[in-house]
């Protein structure tokens, strides 16, 4: 049998009991390392699970699943996904192959960066659609997500951002000349994204959201160490948020009053908080 089971979405203790059950008596643990990250590396989950875990990069999982699924028909397979298996990150094309090849499947649920976000005092109730942030390039600076937002701000819902990971990445130049040589692992901040959508908003024109819209930053959800920040997108764009990974939410228009006292909590300058609150948020449509 495959089976996916989510890690969780701080350390190498996050996993349920249900998957280091499965994890132990897995033929091969494969761990895919490439749409999130768990705060620890894979020496310490290798000593917690006392298996060995084998990196799977994008690579593997979408041009060699068959390598992955060898074996499955007659034994255990564990697929470890940080997070929830389903959670923001679709591993439906791996399931799909395994079912296909006669492979039972079985699913090991977990938290997610989808529920977590709850912790910053934001009701789940009144998110809107996820978007996701890439790094923008000189000559690459895809907008989609702009309009995804205008749609949720249209209605005063909140919209969670999920920030790019760029890991395994090769230069133009090791690609070209077919080196397989990878650059170091980049994550982007809450800092850049504030920073990326503000750029997005000057060429777009549209006035979805501005400078002085407040958004919350979210860093290491789930950890000991997690730090949320609530400031004006100009603000949040000079704040240092530490290591990964961050999320950002845009704050929609129809915050409840609770909601923007538990968020006022952690604001970078309550009078810029106040200020542009009492402009734009608390509507009650
Ligand atoms: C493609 S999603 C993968 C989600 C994962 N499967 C899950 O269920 O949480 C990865 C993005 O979610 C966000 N994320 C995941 N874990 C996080 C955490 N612990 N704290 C803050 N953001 C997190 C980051 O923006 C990260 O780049």
């Amino acid at each position: 049998m495959l089976h996916l089971v989510g890690l969780g979405l701080a350390d190498e203790k996050d996993i349920t009991v249900r998957g280091l059950e499965i994890v132990k008596k897995a033929e091969r643990v494969y761990l895919e390392a490439y749409t999130a990250i768990l705060l620890v590396d894979k020496v310490k989950l290798e000593a917690f699970y006392g298996r060995p875990v084998i990196e799977a990069d994008r690579e593997l999982v979408e041009s060699g699943s068959d390598d992955i699924l060898a074996g499955a028909d007659k034994t255990d397979i564990a697929f470890l996904v940080v997070g929830d298996p389903f959670g923001a990150t679709t591993h439906t094309d791996l399931v799909l192959r395994a079912r296909e090849l006669g492979i039972q499947t079985n699913v090991v649920p977990n938290a997610s960066i989808m529920s977590g976000i709850g912790c910053t005092g934001l009701q789940l109730y009144n998110f809107g659609q996820t978007v996701s942030m890439v790094f923008f390039l000189e000559n690459w600076k895809p907008s989609s997500f702009y309009d995804r937002v205008r749609e949720n701000v249209q209605i005063g819902l909140h919209t969670l951002v999920l920030l790019d990971i760029k890991v395994k990445e090769q230069s133009m130049e090791n690609l070209a000349r077919g080196r397989r040589i990878f650059e170091p692992p980049r994550y982007m901040t809450v800092a850049q994204c504030a920073s990326q959508m503000l750029e997005t908003e000057e060429e777009r024109k549209e006035g979805v959201y501005g400078p002085d819209s407040l958004a919350v930053g979210a860093a290491r959800v789930g950890a000991p160490d997690q730090k949320m920040v609530v400031g004006t997108l100009k603000e949040l764009c000079e704040v240092d948020m530490g290591e990964p990974l961050h999320s950002l939410v845009l704050l929609g228009r129809r915050t409840h009053d609770l909601e923007r006292d538990f968020i006022r909590q952690y604001a970078v300058n309550e009078a810029t908080f106040d200020a542009s609150y009492a402009k734009y948020y608390g509507a009650s449509s």
